[in-house]
């Protein structure tokens, strides 16, 4: 793809500049970049006609994660930054300056996009429910679109993302990195569903547990006045900063969480749920309209017959934290984004031997060495020490797990490399995911029909 120069981009020689004077020094002070991810930059940097000018619109949590994974890929700038609080503004502005980067700064993206008239693509990291407004904007301004899971907390509004995109012909992936993950990539396409590693898969379980939290606060000196909060449709700073858990705003714990792990159930049974049970409450805290605990059950229909998943969100207790399980007739397999807590497979015993697998490098052996791991980088996947009958997975990701997914939206761009989680396929996954509040509240099982999971 050939593309004009532009004015003020970070071009990969700016890039390295950049990262070697000011930025650099400071990420390795703060471990957040290695000798050994800048070398990998080295060896993927594409010359100044890839160079792509950004806007972030939310630079709250999320948005900072991914504007630091954006920063190790070569070739980005960020020509404009938008937010409504101000607190989150000066961040992004302050941290990228500390990059070289200066980009212009807005409270409101509707002038931003009247404004920047150079942008290639947009990433959205506001709060669910503005989703659609803003991503659909953006598209229709000519830009492609990285936006945060859960695509809306409404489902109407996750369609109308879908046709948006569809209709501009410009690209909208959705923040379900694990789709991006390598090592759910092995575990998920290569070894499941290409290797039949676990035979006929039957069930899955996944959760996310959390140990209670309060509410979250603010800098006194940071509150939002009155007037721009309405504007913006928030009645107090309570509700902008704690919007998770109001039902205009977001999904609650169940979407918010099970968005990512749900998501992965339809990616392994290669099918999507057929039905969907669930219960939940608002048990343990006060003033919080979402429920605070779920389990939900759903049932899949695949190729070889049918198979259920299991599926809990806890907020009062971070028992086992959060992973995912698939379980088949020969064999089980565990895997989480953070590797210590799930990266290996069981054998059962009755199961064909994996030896050919290990041969293949697709899998370890059950009895590896033991590796000790001496790094501060907390991004470096540890290998797992093997434990008897723990065959561990060979794939790490020396990189910060959203990275992969915002590489693979960029070589989209670049080179018109499939998105791994382009709107479709989200939407998909919205449709199971929202279901469950539904069958939280009517205490039935509800049925899935098919056509229901196309936008
Ligand atoms: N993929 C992941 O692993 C992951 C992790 C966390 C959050 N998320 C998603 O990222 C999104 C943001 O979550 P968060 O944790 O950063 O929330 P947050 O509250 O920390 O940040 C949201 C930011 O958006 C700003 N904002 C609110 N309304 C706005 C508007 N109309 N225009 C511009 N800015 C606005 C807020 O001021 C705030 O800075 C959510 O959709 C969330 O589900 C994804």
């Amino acid at each position: 793809m050939t593309r004009p120069k532009k004015n003020n981009i970070l071009s990969r020689r700016d890039f390295l500049k950049s990262t070697t004077s000011a930025g650099l020094g400071l990420a390795l002070a703060k471990g957040s970049l290695t000798k050994g991810s800048l070398a990998a930059s080295h060896q993927t940097a594409r010359g100044p006609s890839d160079d792509l000018r950004l806007a972030l619109i939310g630079s709250g949590e999320q948005g900072r994660v991914l504007m630091e994974a954006c920063l190790r890929i070569p070739g980005l700038s960020f020509a404009a930054v938008c937010d409504i609080w101000e607190y989150s503004r000066e961040y992004a502005k302050g941290y990228l300056n500390k990059y070289g980067q200066q980009p212009a700064v807005y409270v409101d993206y509707r002038e931003l996009l009247a404004k920047e008239k150079d942008l290639d693509a947009a990433i959205v990291a506001t709060p669910d429910w503005v989703h659609a407004e803003q991503a659909i904007a953006c598209l229709d301004a000519g830009l492609h679109v990285y936006c945060e899971k859960e695509m809306s907390n409404s489902l109407d509004q996750a369609r109308r993302m879908v046709l948006a995109a569809r209709r501009t012909g410009k690209l909208l992936q959705i923040g379900h990195q694990r789709r991006s993950n390598p090592r759910y990539v092995h575990a998920i396409d290569r070894l499941i569903r290409e290797k039949k590693l676990l035979g006929r898969l039957t069930a899955a379980y996944a959760q996310w547990n959390r140990a209670k939290s309060d509410m979250l606060g603010w800098p006194k000196k940071y509150t939002i006045d009155a007037a721009t909060l309405e504007k913006y449709g928030y009645s107090s700073m309570f509700e902008f900063r704690n919007w998770r858990w109001f039902k205009k705003f977001g999904g609650g714990p169940i979407v918010d969480l099970g968005s990512h792990q749900i998501d992965l159930f339809s990616w392994a049974f290669g099918t999507n749920p057929s039905t969907v049970l669930a219960s939940g409450g608002i048990d343990y805290y006060k003033g919080r309209e979402w429920f605070d605990n779920v389990m939900a059950v759903f049932e899949y229909e695949t190729a070889q017959g049918t198979a259920r998943a299991f599926y809990q969100v806890q907020t009062t207790t971070k028992h086992g934290g959060f992973y995912e399980t698939f379980m088949g007739e020969n064999g089980s397999l565990v895997i989480s984004e953070v590797p210590e807590r799930g990266n290996w497979a069981m054998r059962e015993a009755h199961a064909p031997e994996w030896d050919s697998l290990v041969k293949d490098g697709l899998l370890l052996s059950e009895k590896p060495p033991i590796q000790r791991v001496d790094t501060r980088n907390i991004f470096l996947d540890i290998r797992v020490t093997a434990e008897a009958g723990r065959w561990p997975l060979p794939v790490e990701l020396a990189k910060p797990p959203h990275q992969p997914h915002l590489e693979n939206f960029f070589d989209a761009i670049r080179h018109g490399t499939p998105l791994t989680c382009p709107a479709e396929l989200a939407y998909k996954s919205a449709v199971a995911v929202l279901r469950v509040n539904e069958a939280v509240k009517s205490r039935q099982l509800l049925r899935f029909r098919p056509e229901q999971f196309n936008a």
